[in-house]
């Protein structure tokens, strides 16, 4: 599907899945603001696009300070006209008993997480109101179902569906649509840094993690990039216009809530 003339702002655009979206909306022709809190990684990330002849830029963003990520949202404005798409993929997750998990911790995790979509979601319907636009916020099959071991992460993650759905509501007159996709596991940076506390909380071994959701996935295979692609590609396009609200699972069959 073609995004030419279409601007996509993509928060966590420096690795794992909001890195892919930001290759795949700049090959699909939009013009992608790429927004992340590692300067260096984000940077080159979008020059590599540049480099393929597509359009992007890097905006170094922590995405729990507001004024950066307001400041980010003026940059795609001022280079680009307007923004059309804005995924916020940003995220932080630990996995670790409960009574382990400081404050700081759950600090931590609700600010990227959840606060940093909030902020994301309030800077994108700034520059969306008058000619709307598509919001995708990243949940998570942990914000439809607790796990032990993931408290900070599934409280987050759940907060993350209610905020969609009342951004949905009250900007639904103005044509800015907002949904969140709700992913099994994808192979990232993310799952490399915590396979190992992972296979202890189970008690298995670090190589048994990954066959194992694949084992209790119906259709026995983990989620890819490619995956969250379709879903982010339909939703950011007017195939979705009668969609708002909505946080979608995909997982292969795991999830059904
Ligand atoms: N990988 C999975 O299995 C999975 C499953 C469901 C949902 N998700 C969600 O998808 C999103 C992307 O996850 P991923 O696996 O690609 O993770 P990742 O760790 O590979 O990428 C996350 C990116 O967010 C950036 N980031 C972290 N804190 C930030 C901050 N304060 N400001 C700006 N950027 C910040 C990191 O630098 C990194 O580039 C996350 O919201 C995650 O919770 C992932």
């Amino acid at each position: 599907m073609s995004f030419k003339n279409k601007t996509a702002v993509i928060t966590g655009a420096g690795s794992g899945i909001g890195k892919s979206l930001a290759q795949r909306f700049a090959k699909n022709g939009a013009n992608v603001v790429m927004l992340d809190i590692h300067k260096d990684v984000v940077q080159a990330a979008a020059d590599e696009i540049v480099a393929n002849g597509y359009s992007a830029i890097a905006v170094p963003t922590d995405v729990t300070n507001r004024e950066m990520v307001f400041h980010a949202a003026d940059q795609a404005v001022q280079t680009f006209g307007e923004i059309d798409i804005w995924v916020n993929c940003a995220g932080y997750s630990k996995i670790l008993p409960f009574l382990d998990c400081t404050q700081d911790i759950w600090d931590r995790t609700i600010a990227i997480n959840l606060t940093g979509t909030f902020l994301g979601c309030q800077a994108a319907v700034t520059k969306m109101k008058g000619h709307g636009g598509s919001i995708i916020n990243f949940s998570s099959q942990s914000g439809k179902k607790g796990t032990n071991n993931y408290e900070a992460y599934c409280a987050s993650k759940f907060g993350i569906r209610g905020l969609t759905q009342s951004v949905a509501v009250e900007f639904a007159s103005e044509k800015i649509r907002c949904n969140a996709i709700c992913p099994s596991v994808v192979q990232t940076p993310m799952w490399d840094a915590q396979l190992s506390d992972y296979a202890k909380k189970r008690h298995i071994a670090d190589s048994d993690v990954m066959p194992r959701f694949i084992h209790n996935t119906p259709l026995g295979r983990l989620c890819e990039y490619d995956d969250i692609w379709n879903l982010v590609e339909f939703l950011s396009s007017d195939l979705s216009s009668y969609m708002t609200g909505q946080s979608l699972n995909l997982t292969g069959g795991a999830c059904m809530d």
